[in-house]
């Protein structure tokens, strides 16, 4: 008979998963990591037209990346989106979603990108293992899409749009946002666009986040005024679909297109909040609009081999993890000063 040996507490701690549940009892199943603050469009709303970026060495190493996507998915974490700036500008991403493809306990493996570079990548995407992708799309004008992008070139996006849909991924939606004066009254030729190439879209309020040369509060659309233009010449129905996160969805009537709506104004979604950032510094973001945060890089490098103290750092976060955010557009400086590039949209 073999006699069992009591467990040492380690060995316990060890043997049960860590779960990553913050002081409110929100489970954290979901982290979003911008791998580079770099990006090949300066989106107004997003960047200054002149941009520093980071030095190569203050950004994280995609083998750094693979490590602590390792070690979240071991702490239950189950979806992973790659965001940037633009990631699919970074050398070698692909090696990453490979990495990050083949681990076991993650589910789903998510891309969001401008669309400028997927013409050349989507089959590779999809075959490391991307189920679903995010396209940036806020004009179908060319000449707005350069206003707007500053460098974009619709064309290619819309190359890269047809090159994820012949890719095959479970899903394709475009991200758009709205301007006052600039693309506001492009929102029905959008979504009639989305519904041509059978993909969703989603509407996102613009955000105060960096500080960006336009003036946000007067071209600030909300998405209440989106629904109900939308609604006068489109059946929508509200759908019960939820992807996790923030967003709320009708469906088009007799088409495969869903519309989503991202309010980040309205508190409606911050007590269901599954997820957390990680920056291409290494920085854990607990909220988008909070300041709040650990710095996992000089773990990362100072402890090379053994993950038990960024395990034990993750773990701790879960007691800062604030309630809600905190934006508010009549403020005259931003709520958060980094802009998306660097905390991942
Ligand atoms: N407010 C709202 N959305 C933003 N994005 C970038 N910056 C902002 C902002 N300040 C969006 C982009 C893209 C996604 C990554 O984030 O349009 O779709
Ligand atoms: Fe680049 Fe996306 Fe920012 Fe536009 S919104 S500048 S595409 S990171």
């Amino acid at each position: 008979m073999i006699e069992k040996v009591p467990m040492s507490a380690h060995e316990i701690s060890a043997a049960i998963p860590h779960q990553l549940i913050d002081q409110f009892g929100r489970k954290v199943d979901y982290i979003r990591l911008s791998i580079t603050d770099r990006c090949d469009f300066r989106c107004q709303y997003c960047m200054s037209e002149d941009m520093t970026f980071l030095p190569r060495e203050e950004v994280l190493s995609l083998e750094e990346c693979a490590r602590l996507v390792k070690i979240f998915t071991n702490l239950g974490v189950s979806k992973v989106r790659i965001t940037g700036g633009e990631p699919l500008v970074r050398k070698n991403a692909l090696w990453l979603f490979e990495e990050i493809g083949k681990l076991e306990n993650l589910k789903e493996l998510v891309l969001t990108t401008n669309g400028s570079q997927l013409e050349k990548q989507a089959h590779a995407l999809k075959s490391a293992g991307v189920k679903r992708i995010n396209i940036s799309l806020d004009s179908l004008n060319s000449e707005r899409f350069k206003t707007i992008t500053r460098t974009g070139e619709l064309q290619k996006v819309l190359d890269g749009i047809q090159a994820a849909k012949l890719a095959g991924f479970e899903n394709i939606k475009l991200n758009t946002v709205l301007m006052r004066g600039t693309n506001d009254d492009e929102a029905l030729a959008l979504v009639a666009f989305a519904m041509q190439e059978k993909i969703d879209i989603s509407f996102i309020e613009e955000m105060p986040l960096g500080e960006v040369n336009h003036a946000r509060e007067s071209s600030f659309v909300s998405n209440a005024d989106t629904l109900q233009l939308l609604q006068k010449h489109f059946s929508l129905v509200p759908s019960t679909h939820h992807s996790g996160g923030p967003a709320r969805y009708w469906q088009v009537a007799d088409s495969t297109t869903r519309v989503g709506f991202i309010s980040p104004h309205s508190h409606n979604f911050c007590e269901s909040c599954n997820r957390v950032r990680i920056t291409c510094k290494g920085e854990l973001y607990l909220c988008l609009g909070q300041e709040d945060k650990v710095e996992l890089m000089p773990l990362l490098r100072t402890h090379p081999t053994d993950d038990k103290p960024i395990i034990d750092a993750i773990l701790a976060s879960m007691a800062i993890k604030p309630k809600g955010h905190d934006f508010d557009l009549r403020r005259a400086a931003p709520a958060v000063v980094r802009f998306m590039s660097h905390t991942g949209g």
